[in-house]
């Protein structure tokens, strides 16, 4: 199959070549690397053609069997329209939001809902796209109570890293942590030095005008925005409403499970954390839901809730970079048997965006 690259040096784009490099994709394909801006230039070793191509040419792409993009939504929704209108039948693998609510559409995950994948196909479903992070990582952590159809909601509180945002978006948190420790620096290698001067000095800085806030829209470094992605007339915000209708499409479930909560940005780099009240159906022993749990996927890593433990397992520093779901913090609440705690984290640019769309290509190739 004939498989056209689009937007594969972006973050997103260069974590998801990294990882089919690593899993020998590209010798089950002949690739075919496309560009925006720098069409006719030479292609990378693993592209059958000698040049790139540009990824506005419609006649071009359309001799493609798959498309596979991270070029982002402005760009799909430029071009899958007019792909489409041109009569072109294949597989368009793509990391952006702009198709996912589609009716012929298919969110992938597919430890998930690999039989949601598999349906669809078989129905002619062509346009296979990734989900929100937050989503995919929740589900690839506790998706196996949902496929047990345990669970009546889910209240989902999330920690999400800079790497949500994008590339800027890290380097701007870096920027700020390293701008806070200069301001300090000489107090904070006088251990007589009063804490609270320092404190007062970080939080004057935090305030300033020149403090780098210009991609977050807020001081990130030190601190924490309650508010991702765009106001919704609700109260949510975007990144909160996908909560609910992603995983309930990622499912297909029957009738709407209620996911709901607060997105917040925290200053950790790629790895999105949630804290999860789960309300199950039924008052299901401890024993019995870590072991659905351990078995939902092989990348799944149920964490003893004890501290050491945690410590050691379930943070975004031991999750970053690697393709681990350590969920953990697993425990009935003060509200009854019936209400889980839950806590998980997970890789934002690995689960969370590229690893989903190349299995999906797997899975066409298969
Ligand atoms: N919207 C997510 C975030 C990342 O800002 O963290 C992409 O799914």
């Amino acid at each position: 199959m004939r498989v056209g690259l689009v937007g594969w040096r972006g973050m997103v784009g260069s974590v998801l070549m990294d990882r089919m490099r690593e899993s020998g994709d590209f010798k089950r394909i002949e690739a075919v690397f496309f560009t925006t801006s720098q069409a006719g230039q030479a292609a990378p070793s693993d592209s059958a053609e000698p040049n790139l191509l540009d990824a506005n040419d419609v006649a071009a792409l359309a001799t493609m069997d798959v498309i596979l993009t991270c070029q982002g939504g402005d760009y799909t929704s430029a071009i899958h329209p007019k792909l489409r209108a041109s009569g072109w039948t294949g597989y368009w693998i793509d990391a952006a939001s702009s198709l996912r609510m589609n009716d012929d559409s298919i969110i992938v995950l597919d430890p998930v809902n690999l039989s949601v994948i598999k349906d669809g196909i078989a129905n002619g479903t062509r346009d296979l796209i990734g989900g929100n992070c937050t989503v995919s990582l929740m589900l690839m952590a506790v998706g196996g109570l949902f496929n047990a159809g345990m669970v009546d909601w889910v209240s989902a509180q999330t920690y999400q890293a800079a790497s949500g945002g994008g590339a800027r978006h890290m380097r701007e948190l870096l920027t700020g942590m390293g701008y806070l420790r200069s301001v300090v620096a000489e107090e904070l290698d006088n251990p007589a030095s009063a804490i609270l001067d320092i404190d007062r000095k970080v939080a004057e800085t935090q305030r300033s005008a020149d403090f780098p806030a210009d991609m977050f829209g807020a001081p990130l470094a030190g601190s924490l925005i309650p508010y991702i992605d765009s106001q919704l007339d609700n109260g949510q915000s975007r990144e909160e409403w996908k909560a609910q209708a992603e995983c309930n499409k990622i499912l297909r479930t029957a009738s709407m499970i209620p996911v709901d909560g607060t997105c917040v940005r925290v200053g950790a780099l790629r790895c999105h954390s949630q804290a999860l009240l789960i309300k199950l159906n039924a008052d299901v022993p401890m024993d019995e839901i870590n072991q659905i749990l351990a078995d939902s996927n092989p990348w799944v890593d149920v964490v003893p809730n004890d501290k050491e433990t945690t410590m050691q397992r379930l943070t975004p520093v031991r999750a970053t970079g690697t393709l681990d779901i350590p969920v953990g913090r697993l425990r009935k609440t003060n509200m009854g048997g019936e209400y889980l705690n839950a806590f998980t984290v997970g890789d934002q640019l690995l689960w969370g965006a590229a690893e989903p769309l190349r299995r999906a290509l797997n899975i066409v190739l298969d």
